[in-house]
C-alpha cells in the first residue's frame, strides 16, 4: 500500500523556522521517523515538499496510486480553494496534519479550507502529528479496503 506525504510551503525550513513554535526538528528528520514507521507498518511512503500550490494540485492528481494522503497544507490550508477542490475531486482519503495547534494560534488561522474534505485533522502534536496522522491514513486505507 502506498501513502502520499505532502508538505506544503516554508516546511523546507523547519528546523530552523520559528523553532519557539515548530521546534528544531527539520523535515528530513520527520520524514526519516515517517520511513520508520511506514516500514513497522509495512507500508510505502511517497514523501514530497513543495512551496507552490499549483504543484501541490498535481501532486494531489497524481496520487491515483495511493491508498491515502497524508497533507501538512501549511499556509495553504487557511487560503487554497484549488488544494481543497483537489482533495475533493480525488477518490482518496485524506488526513490534514498541523505540527502546531492552529486554534490556539492567530486568528486567521482558526480556518481551514482543507478540513471540511478531509477524512479528519491531527493538529498540535509537533512532530507527533505525522506519525499520528500516518498510523490514521493506513487504518482508513485498510477500512477502505476491507469495506470494498
Ligand atoms: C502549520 C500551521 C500553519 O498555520 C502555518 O502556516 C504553517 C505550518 C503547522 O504545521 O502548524 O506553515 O501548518
Amino acid at each position: 500500500m502506498k501513502i502520499l506525504v505532502i508538505n506544503g510551503p516554508n516546511l523546507n525550513l523547519l528546523g530552523t523556522r520559528e523553532s519557539d513554535i515548530y521546534g528544531t526538528m527539520t523535515l528530513e528528520d520527520i520524514n526519516a521517523n515517517l520511513e520508520e514507521l511506514a516500514k513497522e507498518l509495512g507500508v510505502e511512503l511517497m514523501i514530497s515538499q513543495s512551496n507552490h500550490e499549483g504543484k501541490i494540485v498535481d501532486l494531489i492528481h497524481n496520487a491515483k496510486d495511493c491508498a491515502a494522503l497524508v497533507i501538512n497544507p501549511a499556509a495553504y490550508t487557511h487560503t487554497s480553494v484549488a488544494i481543497r477542490d483537489a482533495i475533493a475531486a480525488v477518490d482518496i482519503p485524506a488526513v490534514e496534519i498541523h505540527l502546531s495547534n492552529i486554534y490556539k494560534r492567530e486568528e486567521f488561522r482558526h480556518k481551514s479550507l482543507i478540513s471540511p474534505v478531509a477524512y479528519g485533522q491531527v493538529s498540535g502534536f509537533g512532530p507527533d502529528s505525522y506519525l499520528l496522522g500516518l498510523r490514521a491514513a493506513v487504518s482508513i486505507a485498510n477500512a477502505k479496503i476491507g469495506n470494498s
